[in-house]
């Protein structure tokens, strides 16, 4: 496999890494995700660089000869260094060994092999040499090359070894199964589902990043669909588990808004990679479970799910160590407005409901349609087709109602401050009343959303409550 690795190993700094192992006289290798995506075709920058020896001498004399610094992490035995877009991470071989009660492993230092051995999956183990004696030799012996062209994730070890190892493994088979759309190979999945109780010794933090991934995959479907089938969904994350299902009274049944929200999810990854609006689609429908209700006559209803779910969104992302910052009240907002352009374009479109969007929407305007648009599942074609109209009209008249009232990013045109020096009162409540008058005005029309307009109006509304003016 000499000639086919070495057009892997063409950037400069994987010269300098061998010339260095060649003077201190040791064996190294490139190894895990950058092999992998390189044979894929994918870039990666991240390069992990194992020495037969010590990782950290190996890393201080690449970064003397290259003249950059040098990040000694000791308590890790790692030492990590950046150059010409690439950041190097270095670790002596290793042998591990780990209780059944801990993360913590046993380290021991080791040859290749046993590094090898220790990795996650087969397509994640193979290692090129970088020193003199191995230079550009492939040592495949999983036969990760054979699993990438087959596209299957398989442990190199017995799978029961190595997920009990690190239980994490188990999002991240699942997460590059949904990343590069390999399947998962039986003997493996069937470990997953044994051992899925093991997740909860794993941080909130490292299986967030995970679900992350999942979710900025082009088809996270695959990936939520997979954390149901091993049963990892309802360990960490289980409010969206307890979408599934369908009830039916009367004859009459719901959607399962798990596949609902799966197929919105995916419906918005085209149009987006925004992480965070994503999540606004996973969540969309959060609190179906809870507020859903059958009423005779009537039909299955979900009476206030969207602020419901926009109030549970806080205890999630706490739950689940995601952040607790305009992120999380970004994807309040969103699914606390995700019905308004659909109800807008079930009706009449009028230029009061449109102008009232825009002003509780502000800026996000443009992320709430493509969720909506995504939130269209519908199988009757007619009926998409409709909706889809109808939200071309919505659009246009969000545009000309845009470029008329500037609504999207409204500040009142007359403040609290001037109203209580024109009618020369104190702060009350009075003051909120006639500015909410002139903000109602506004957006139903009777007046334009300039200063002249808005303080003749209020000059109107504070004589009609009995003030004078000074
Ligand atoms: N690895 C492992 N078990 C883990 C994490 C990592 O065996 N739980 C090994 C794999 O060999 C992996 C390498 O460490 O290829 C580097 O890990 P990481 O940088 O997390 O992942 P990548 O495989 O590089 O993929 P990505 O960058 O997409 O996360």
């Amino acid at each position: 496999m000499k000639l086919e690795a070495e057009k892997y190993i063409s950037h400069p700094v994987f010269k300098v890494i061998g010339a260095c192992a060649d003077e201190m006289n040791i064996s190294c290798y490139v190894i895990g995700g950058f092999v992998r995506d390189s044979i894929m075709g994918r870039q990666s920058s991240d390069i992990d660089v194992v020495a037969i020896g010590s990782g950290v001498e190996l890393a201080c004399a690449v970064a003397k000869k290259l003249h950059v610094e040098v990040a000694v992490f000791k308590s890790f035995g790692t030492a990590m260094l950046k150059y010409h877009g690439v950041e190097v991470e270095f670790v002596g071989a290793r042998k591990e060994s780990y209780r059944t009660d801990s993360r913590k492993p046993i380290v021991e230092d080791g040859t290749l092999e046993d590094d090898q051995n220790r990795r996650d999956f087969t397509i994640n183990a193979m290692a090129i040499g970088l020193d003199a004696k191995n230079y550009g030799i492939l040592l495949d012996p999983f036969h990760g090359l054979e699993d990438i062209k087959n596209k299957i994730i398989r442990t190199p070890l017995d799978p029961d070894i190595t997920f009990s190892d690190d239980p994490l493994r188990m999002m991240r088979a699942i997460r590059f199964s949904t990343q590069l759309r390999f399947m998962i190979e039986e003997e493996t999945l069937q470990s997953i589902t044994r051992q899925a109780s093991r997740i909860d010794i794993i941080s909130k933090e490292r299986i967030a990043e995970e679900l992350n991934k999942i979710i900025l995959s082009n088809v996270p479907s695959r990936g939520f669909m997979l954390l149901d089938k091993t049963g990892l969904l309802p360990l960490v994350f289980p409010e969206f588990s307890k979408l599934k299902g369908i009830d039916v009274v009367e004859g009459r049944a719901h959607k399962d808004n798990f596949y609902h929200t799966l197929q919105v999810l995916d419906n918005i990854c085209n149009g987006t990679d925004d992480l965070w609006l994503r999540w606004a689609a996973v969540l969309h429908d959060i609190a179906k479970p809870t507020t859903k209700k059958y009423e005779p006559g009537h039909g299955w209803t979900f009476y206030q799910h969207e602020f419901i779910g926009a109030k549970m969104i806080p205890g999630i992302f706490q739950k689940m160590k995601l952040p607790l910052n305009e992120k999380m009240k970004y994807v309040q907002k969103l699914v606390s407005l995700h019905l308004r352009p659909i109800i807008l374009a079930e009706e009449i479109v009028t230029d009061s409901a449109v102008r009232r969007l825009l002003f509780d929407a502000g800026d996000d305007i443009d992320d709430l349609m493509l969720l909506c648009e995504a939130d269209i599942t519908s199988k009757n074609s007619e009926k998409v087709k409709k909706y889809m109209r109808n939200f071309e009209v919505v659009r246009q008249k969000l545009k000309e109602i845009e470029e008329k009232d500037k609504l999207r990013n409204w500040q009142p045109p007359i403040s609290g401050e001037l109203i209580m020096e024109t009618f020369d009162i104190k702060p009350s409540k009075v003051v909120g009343d006639i500015k909410n008058a002139i903000r109602e005005a506004i957006l139903e029309g009777e007046i334009q959303n300039n200063y002249e307009e808005a303080f003749e109006f209020m000059l109107k509304v504070g004589q009609d409550l009995g003030l004078k003016i000074w």
